[in-house]
């Protein structure tokens, strides 16, 4: 009778996840935490906010005890832009006030959201997982702005004006 209940409540879950459409928040790909800042797509000179030849928007971030580096990233609204983060440390979190962007950010794994911002402004966002004596302190700015005023270097970077 157990099995039966546990069956019949498992199909019902898997045929809605397949029928609405539900997955996880986020893909799956790997990324050593011990060398991430050294070299790929994590090191320094790679972080921020880039546009590609393509024109995705993609911000990458290292979320890390206890900051997010960079503390700003720019970003139009009105655009698809991807966000990607990764920790070399311990589980962060993260979300940005106003938006549906919450993500965790768990070592070994690199956290991708996709969004679209609606509202322009510097949007707050805090860690939301606690990561230790200096959580509190640990939170980053999302600068949206208009997106006739989103305008990257000639590499492709943008940076957050400062105000
Ligand atoms: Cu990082 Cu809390």
């Amino acid at each position: 009778m157990v099995a039966v209940l546990v069956a019949a409540i498992l199909s019902v879950v898997v045929y809605t996840a397949i029928s609405v459409g539900i997955n996880p928040p986020s893909n799956v790909e790997r990324i050593d935490p011990k060398s991430l800042h050294l070299t790929g797509e994590f090191a320094e000179h790679n972080l921020g906010t880039s546009v590609a030849a393509d024109g995705a928007i993609t911000a990458r971030m290292v979320a890390t005890q206890f900051a997010f580096v960079p503390r700003c990233i720019a970003l139009p609204s009105g655009k698809p832009v991807t966000l990607r983060f990764a920790s070399p440390d311990v589980v962060h979190g993260l979300l940005i006030t106003g938006t549906n962007v919450n993500t965790m950010v768990v070592p070994g794994y690199i956290a991708q959201v996709h969004t679209v911002f609606t509202q322009t402004g510097d949007l707050l966002m805090p860690c939301h997982e606690y990561c230790g004596l200096g959580h509190s302190e640990m939170w980053a700015v999302v600068q949206v702005v208009p997106e006739k005023e989103f305008k990257p270097a000639s590499d492709g970077r943008a940076s957050c004006e400062k105000r």
